[in-house]
């Protein structure tokens, strides 16, 4: 029998199954309660109005254009209406710069691809987006912690990748509500940011999966906005924005995007020529015209849901986890990160509280490039209710409460 391992690509030694997409076949029992898939409720999906988007294509001379190939840098109307939504954030871009994916998980394949090479270093937050490792590793590159307190100087970042043979090339990072821990980095912090990323002279990808979800506290302005007004403009930036319409409109038609200067753009261009041509046409039409006539509207909607199932869980966090546990408060997004006393293992954990107390999350490890801080549970509150959310942190936390004595 042919041994696939001796002839797969050394890259694909990194690619591993995900635990969360092994935990998202979970929410199928219907006695979960689950924190765990971190995906947008269904029940806010704007059903009805791809219901017209879709009739309306469909009758309509456009339906010929919406079922054909089409350009690969997205269908215009929908870029020209992000180079307007972008631009109401201090992202002052022409809708050239706009470039649609599918899906922003592919702009960090892309972007993975056009800048790692093996041995490369990519700086990424300790914890970051999994799905980011995920789609970096087959580029085979080392990471580093991005700190963004200043507390490491550019020549500390420079020695560790020579170390290992290769060049610092980003820094990743969602600024906004991160997955997974629903923090949202200072103005200072951004400002660090730009100041490191001159000085070791590299890129910053900033992932704006969220940037629409803030339910309270001041908007900061996007990594990209600040340093286009350094800047001058978009074309001397060193910042690469992506986008998504998933946790706004709806994930499975696929479709989100990257602003950057030209040159970046053409690369990713070429790139989306050569791996799938264009993202669906008559998704990015239909996502187009529900955006056009009600994003806003959506999006206030959503907010309102979801703040109020932040609130739940916080104040849920508040009365039922013992002490030694922390947890961060987010302004916006769809997570809340809680950290148990050195020692616990959240995978560990994870397996008890689906036994015996029903309750899903994601263990903390994975979101670390180095695997460590076990002790650490990413909790989304996104698709529970607030009566749920009240029962699964209670039984929550009387599992985490007998775990930690039954440790002492
Ligand atoms: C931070 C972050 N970036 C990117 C993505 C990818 O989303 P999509 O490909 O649906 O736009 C996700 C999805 O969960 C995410 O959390």
């Amino acid at each position: 029998m042919l041994d696939w391992e001796q002839i797969f690509a050394t890259r694909s030694s990194r690619m591993r199954a995900s635990e969360i997409r092994e935990l998202l076949k979970l929410l199928d029992q219907p006695d979960i309660i689950s924190f765990a898939g971190g995906i947008p409720d269904p029940a806010l999906f704007p059903d009805v109005a791809f219901k017209e988007a879709y009739s309306d294509i469909f009758s309509s001379a456009q339906v010929g254009a919406a079922l054909q190939y089409s350009v690969s840098e997205g269908y215009k109307p929908l870029r020209e209406w992000l180079a307007r939504d972008v631009a109401k954030i201090g992202i002052d871009c022409t809708p050239d710069n706009v470039f649609i994916t599918s899906g922003s998980q592919q702009a960090l394949d892309y972007l993975g691809k056009l800048f790692l090479s093996p041995n490369d270093t990519a700086l990424v937050t300790w914890p970051t987006y999994l799905g980011a490792l995920s789609a970096f590793n087959a580029y085979e590159p080392n990471y580093d912690q991005l700190s963004l307190n200043g507390n490491r100087t550019p020549e500390a970042y420079r020695d560790t990748a020579a170390k290992t043979g290769g060049a610092v090339k980003f820094a990743y990072l969602s600024a906004d509500f991160s997955n997974p821990t629903g923090e949202t980095v200072d103005l200072a912090g951004r400002e660090k940011l730009l100041a490191l990323a001159d000085e070791l002279d590299i890129a910053i990808l900033e992932d704006a999966a969220y940037q629409h979800l803030r339910y309270d506290g001041e908007a900061i302005p996007p990594i990209m906005a600040l340093d286009i007004a350094r800047r001058g403009g978009i074309e001397n930036t060193r910042t690469i924005y992506s986008g998504s319409f998933s946790k706004t409109l709806a994930p499975g038609l696929r479709v989100g995007f990257v602003v950057a200067a030209m040159p970046v753009i053409r690369k990713l261009v070429l790139m989306k020529q050569a791996a799938d041509l264009h993202s669906s046409t008559i998704n990015q039409i239909a996502i187009e015209h529900v955006a056009s006539r009600g994003f806003d509207a959506q999006v206030a909607k959503i907010r309102s849901v979801y703040s109020k199932r932040r609130d739940a869980m916080l104040a849920a966090l508040d009365k039922y986890m013992p002490k030694n546990a922390t947890w961060t408060r987010p302004e916006g997004g769809m997570f809340v990160w809680v950290t148990l006393p050195e020692g616990m293992d959240g995978a560990e954990l994870l397996a008890k509280s689906i036994a015996t107390e029903k309750v899903a999350f994601v263990p903390g490890r994975a979101f670390y490039a180095d695997g460590s801080n076990a002790n650490t549970l990413r909790m989304s509150f996104s698709c529970a209710d607030e009566a749920m959310i009240d029962e699964g942190i209670k039984r929550l936390g009387r599992l985490i409460s007998n775990a930690i004595r039954a440790a002492a």
